[in-house]
């Protein structure tokens, strides 16, 4: 088997067209306690441009081959070959088809990929390449088929039945019955998906701007049905939205979700059956966070979205991948600015961008959105290709303005409307659709890494210069790099904070278009005052932006910049300032502290303006983002440092924390409104600052909200807050939430989370513990996300203690994931990406570590992370 031996990668220029196309495909799908048996029905016709006498090649894992035919005939045994990857006709007809039958055992894939058992429920995931473990097929995107499906079950314990597209016929035999499904829509393998359970399930309608009446349903298991309002009003507030705003409408007149415990992602596009984690569809009040009603309405959104961008036009390899995306992301992200707030949607993206995709792009994961090579393409869902590639999808957006990004993705849509292709055909139809010259913006998409863009300024006789200079550090494979066409959206404030005209038309605001690696521009500037730059506006490119701000043009910009993102970014940099300095010298903590007050309590001044907005500028920097700056991690100085400010500024400013938190109650039923979540999100930043100072109202304050609040961002938040800074009760109300939410399984993974991420090297017991309650499950990836994945990622001090147990209490639970869900265990790896930056003996003891998990390691998932991030010890 190719999964023993070292990785060969595949690679973008080895691109050949499939041999043979699969026209129509019929599944007869026939589900039993011990099996399943797969029978499947395959035209076949070789590919017009495919070498005359080529192979036919299906792809095939782990099927245990009961029957084969051409054309109704048994063939010869020298016509075929199967290696247990790959089923190889030789020597057949331009046209035939191809019967097969298959056994598979859905009851023991833990790996959760292809079909399998969820809660007693059988599902599908079948992106990237999980067709494969279902039945033979050329498991590509380009290969794009009409697919009809009958499903087969017991009546009583699989009442439901479902597939792609359009239910067409039904029946019983005895006590079994079965469904088949038709998808009058041709699509590739991955986007297949089948399940059948016992569910529930919610059905509303929603009429289209054309006049069609669709069916929506969600399904999920009985005791779930409550909480299933908020993803459906999600998804007709989506549907509405494509139509205003990219003009695009539903397609088929049933569109279904169906609700998964047991899931590696958040959900699943597939054609007309949607499947989503749990996580990612349940929400309510009493079991949900604020920030999980807004993932769940971003999920929906993004799948939904799918149809479009993915399903109707998809990808020509996974190469592509961030073909459907990074454009999927953009218009998820645009669809929940929409929904909530255009400038904190933007903060909070940038954010993210900055604290997990640039350093993604530092280490030795780093790779371009479009990738040229890799062994799993499981390991290329990263920040990069999702949330990078949305922002070049984004900086077109900017370059062509909205109207002709719009009809550059009308000539998309229409031109490609079920076709398999690249981004190089997206680009062009914006290039064409814009009348402009992408040919260089086309770098982004093949170089990887973090373009530094170093800006300085000079100011004289009334002109303004401005001096940009871009530069991109070498990453694993590239070692010199070409200048980037970089939008930097500018404006240039005035004494008084107004921008000022930069032309004769008046217009405050300009996109300078880099494209060389050094260029000057001057702007005529009125006085002879120096303007403070607002750079980078909006975050107009995925850039790390260097220009020598005095403290004193940081506090301007934050007071006066009309741009959110700009006034977040001065924030930001004020912060990291402080703690770099703390981290020299430990003492001033006071000092710093109250040389950042006034720009605190200028933003809480006016906090009820936004009390979302505020809550972002009056966030400081993490742990991890704080080390990231840092040339060399060291955890433990960094946790002081952070501390002591926090602590400082939360006995600075009691008196205001507190008066913020009164003024952003809000009584009533709980709603998960924009409004109500940004008073929520203040309020609870009050209460860590002041659960950081110890405040000494605090710790009888949280345990009062985390027992009697009506709603869980509340409830949470306190918890997190009582544990996190050891107040009194901690213990006490760590118990009662478990009693109180024991089953309620997305609220327990938060429970296990909130203990993996208590800061200090005592966690580590603590980890070890809750990977033997009783509650731990290895083969649920929510919880094992819960717990090891946010220990991993989210405790430094803990993560990389001094005395090495960390790295060893880590690579025991890698090397013990592999075995279950290759998948995940190479995701979790991805937590020692960091791993070149730490101090020599960490890095020794982490290197160590890892190279004993990679000498066990059976997937090839795992083994590449490993070896890339090994590769990279030094
Ligand atoms: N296409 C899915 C999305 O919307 C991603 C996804 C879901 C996935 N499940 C997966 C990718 C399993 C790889 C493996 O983003
Ligand atoms: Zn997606």
């Amino acid at each position: 088997m190719r999964d023993g031996q070292p990785g060969t990668p595949i690679r973008l220029v080895d691109y050949q067209v499939p041999a043979y196309l699969v026209g129509q495909v019929h599944l007869d799908v026939d589900l039993f306690d011990e099996h399943t048996r797969v029978n499947a029905t395959l035209a076949l016709r070789r590919h017009p441009d495919a070498p005359a006498g080529a192979d036919c090649v299906l792809d095939g894992v782990g099927l245990t081959l009961e029957a084969l035919s051409v054309d109704g005939e048994p063939l010869a045994e020298e016509a075929w070959r199967y290696d247990g990857e790959q089923l190889v006709l030789r020597g057949m007809p331009d046209t035939f088809t191809l019967a097969t039958q298959v056994i598979i055992e859905p009851q023991r894939n833990t790996a959760l990929e292809g079909l399998y058992v969820s809660r007693g429920m059988f599902c599908t995931q079948c992106e990237a390449e999980g067709f494969r473990r279902i039945t033979f097929f050329p498991d590509r995107p380009d290969v794009l088929s009409r697919f009809s499906t009958t499903v087969r079950a017991d009546k009583v314990r699989f009442p439901v039945l479902l597939s792609n597209g359009n239910p067409v016929a039904r029946g019983e035999e005895g006590a079994r019955h079965w469904v088949t499904w038709e998808d009058p829509f041709p699509k590739p393998c991955y986007l297949f998906a089948l399940v059948a359970g016992d569910l529930a399930c919610l059905e509303e309608r929603y009429r289209t701007g054309s006049g069609r009446e669709i069916t929506l349903q969600i399904y999920a298991e009985e005791r779930d049905l409550d909480k299933l309002d908020h993803a459906m009003a999600s998804l007709k507030a989506a549907m509405a939205w494509d139509e205003q705003t990219y003009g695009l409408e539903y397609d088929l007149g049933i569109y279904m979700i169906v609700a998964v415990s047991h899931f590696n992602m958040g959900a699943m596009e597939n054609k007309g059956l949607n499947i989503f984690n749990t996580a990612c569809v349940l929400a309510h009040p009493k079991t949900t966070t604020d920030a999980g009603f807004q993932r769940v309405e971003a999920v929906v959104a993004h799948e939904y979205f799918h149809n479009w961008s993915g399903n109707r036009v998809t990808c020509r390899d996974w190469f592509q991948l961030s073909l459907k995306e990074g454009f999927t992301v953009f218009r998820d992200q645009s669809f929940s600015a929409d929904m909530n707030s255009i400038a904190v949607k933007r903060v909070e993206d940038v954010d993210m961008l900055r604290t997990v995709q640039f350093p993604e792009d530092q280490g030795p994961m780093a790779h371009p959105v479009r990738p040229a090579e890799y062994q799993k393409i499981d390991n290329f869902y990263t920040v990069t290709i999702y949330e990078k590639g949305a922002e070049l999808v984004r900086m077109q957006h900017g370059l062509l303005g909205p109207e002709r990004f719009r009809a550059g993705t009308d000539l998309y849509f229409s031109r490609f409307d079920g076709q398999a292709v690249t981004t190089d055909d997206f680009v062009d139809c914006m290039a064409e659709a814009g009348g402009i010259d992408l040919t260089q913006f086309r770098r982004w998409y093949s170089q990887a890494g973090t373009p530094r863009l170093e800006a300085s300024d000079t100011f004289a006789d009334g002109e303004y210069r401005l001096t940009l200079r871009q530069s991109t550090p070498p990453t694993p494979g590239q070692p010199d790099k070409l200048p980037l066409m970089i939008p930097v959206k500018l404006a240039l404030l005035g004494a008084d904070g107004a921008a000022l005209p930069l032309d004769a038309d008046g217009n405050t605001e300009t996109v300078l278009v880099l494209t060389e690696a050094e260029q000057t521009f001057a702007f005529a500037v009125p006085g002879t005052q120096a303007p403070v730059p607002s750079l980078l506006r909006g975050f107009s490119a995925p850039v790390e932006l260097r220009y020598d701000f005095s403290p004193a043009q940081l506090h301007f910009l934050l007071a006066h910049d009309s741009d959110g993102y700009c006034r977040w970014d001065a924030a930001q940099r004020l912060y990291h300032a402080a703690v770099t300095r703390l981290l020299a010298d430990p003492s001033a903590a006071e000092a710093e502290a109250a040389a950042l007050r006034p720009a605190l309590e200028q933003v809480l001044a006016r906090a009820m303006d936004d009390p979302a907005e505020a809550a972002l500028l009056l966030t400081l920097p993490g742990e991890v983002a704080i080390g990231d700056r840092l040339d060399v991690l060291e955890p433990d100085r960094i946790h002081a440092a952070r501390g002591a400010l926090q602590a400082e500024l939360g006995r600075q400013l009691a008196r205001q924390w507190w008066q913020a938190g009164q003024a952003c109650l809000t009584p009533g039923p709980y709603r998960p409104s924009a409004a109500d979540i940004g008073k929520r999100s203040l309020r609870h930043r009050a209460l860590a600052y002041l659960a950081a100072a110890a405040d000494e109202r605090v710790a009888s304050h949280l345990e009062a909200l985390c027992r009697d609040a009506d709603n869980m961002t509340d409830q949470l938040g306190a918890l997190r807050l009582l544990v996190h800074y050891r107040l009194p009760g901690a213990a006490q109300a760590l118990a009662d939430f478990a009693a109180r939410w024991h089953d309620e399984a997305l609220v327990m993974d938060q429970w296990f989370a909130v203990q993996a991420t208590v800061p200090g090297e005592q966690t580590l017991a603590q980890v070890r513990a809750l990977l033997a309650h009783a509650d731990f499950d290895w083969r649920v990836p929510n919880r094992v996300r819960g717990l090891l994945g946010s220990f991993a990622n989210g405790n430094p001090t803990a993560f990389h203690a001094a005395s090495g147990e960390g790295y060893r209490l880590y690579a025991e639970a890698l090397a013990r994931l592999d075995e279950v869900n290759p998948q995940i265990a190479a995701r979790m790896a991805g937590a020692c990406a960091r791993l070149p930056r730490l101090p020599d003996a960490r890095r020794e003891a982490l290197a160590a570590a890892l190279r004993d998990v990679l000498s066990r390691s059976r997937s090839a998932n795992l083994r590449e992370m490993l070896e890339r991030i090994l590769a990279s010890a030094g």
